[in-house]
């Protein structure tokens, strides 16, 4: 793996296939059943210039749950960017004072930017619509974690991509980490105007996968064993484009959807926030509860897999099972009122 974690084109197979190897050790720690320090005496730069709860949250509560520290800016207010600051000079400074650090910023590249300018390990939690690499990395963990539990295989799986495919920067490292793996079938629904980027499409098909667009929701999908929906990006639209958009009700994931198009276990995720305001049409609530929607098991995924990014980065992957305590702390059995029980 490289250095930094940027972009999933810095990714292989093998290198995904490890940080899932990762993750899954790091189970019983982000499960609150043991504890580690080998990240003690480390600082992580948690840096982000652009909403974020989950993403900020959890690498946070990743490296506590490591051992190490966290010092946080959010938003360009509270830091000195608002003072005409570049970015290669507040990597250099952020540099001196951290070991890792997590950026989030409005503008696709800039975190590459950032990281060209230090030799600590640089994450990318979002480069406007460029990408998300650990929200793939925690996607294909839950895909593959689910697929275990209902017996399935990744190989020839069928996998709908719906929602705001053009700026979903989660969707982009999504399908090009999907793509690293044996063929499968990939559908791809978007509302007009917000479909996927060409160069991804023939990317992907370039590696063997079958990829489809289709218009509409309204149709067959009893044989797709995921369905990815996303929210609509409207903070990244255009003027022009924002005026009089509203997304239809025929793009939304919901009970009825569910029931009447696809199979009886085709799993639910969303990277999420869901928009729930009334009149955005994001993935509906009426799924609360039901086994098949998998979006608070997926973020709670995020916590394994961002130590195991974290772990690997900073080399201490091979340490984890020597450092192991267990918890001295009360910890319900289930974190979540509405969690189904598997
Ligand atoms: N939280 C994800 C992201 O930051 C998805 C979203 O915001 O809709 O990309
Ligand atoms: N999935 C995700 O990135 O969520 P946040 O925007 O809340 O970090």
């Amino acid at each position: 793996m490289s250095r930094h974690l940027l972009s999933v084109d810095s990714l292989t197979r093998d290198s995904v296939n490890h940080l899932m190897h990762v993750a899954a050790r790091m189970e019983p720690i982000a499960q609150r059943r043991q504890v580690t320090r080998v990240l003690e005496g480390a600082v992580l730069g948690n840096l982000f210039f652009e909403a974020s709860t989950r993403t900020r949250v959890s690498f946070h509560a990743a490296f506590c749950r490591l051992g190490g520290g966290v010092c946080d800016t959010t938003g360009f207010t509270f830091s000195s960017m608002a003072k005409g600051e570049s970015l290669y000079d507040t990597s250099r400074v952020m540099s001196g004072y951290c070991d890792a650090i997590v950026m989030r910023h409005p503008d696709q590249g800039s975190v590459a930017e950032f990281a060209a300018a230090t030799h600590v390990p640089v994450i990318n939690g979002g480069d406007g619509p460029g990408e998300h690499p650990s929200q793939a990395l925690l996607d294909f963990y839950t895909i593959d974690k689910e697929f275990a539990r209902l017996g399935r295989k990744l190989a020839g799986a069928h996998v709908l991509l719906t929602g705001d495919l053009k700026y979903g920067r989660t969707v982009h490292s999504l399908i090009k980490l999907l793509s690293l793996y044996d063929p499968m079938r990939i559908t791809l629904v978007a509302p007009p105007g917000l479909e996927m980027p060409d160069y991804l499409i023939d990317l992907v098909a370039s590696r063997g996968h079958r990829v489809e667009q289709r218009a509409s929701l309204a149709d067959d999908y009893r044989d797709v064993d995921v369905v990815y929906t996303t929210r609509i990006q409207k903070e990244r639209f255009t003027a022009e484009m924002s005026e009089g958009f509203s997304l239809s009700r025929d793009f939304t994931v919901d009970r009825a959807f569910m029931d009447k198009r696809c199979g009886r276990d085709t799993i639910v995720m969303h990277p999420l926030p869901r928009d729930s305001r009334a009149d955005a049409n994001d993935l509906d609530v009426d799924l609360n509860g039901d086994p098949r929607l998998a979006i608070f098991r997926q973020t709670d995924n995020g916590i394994p897999v961002r130590m195991a990014i974290f772990a690997t980065l900073l080399q201490v992957d091979e340490l984890i099972e020597k450092d192991l305590r267990p918890v001295r702390w009360f910890v319900p059995e289930r974190v979540g009122v509405d969690d189904a029980a598997l």
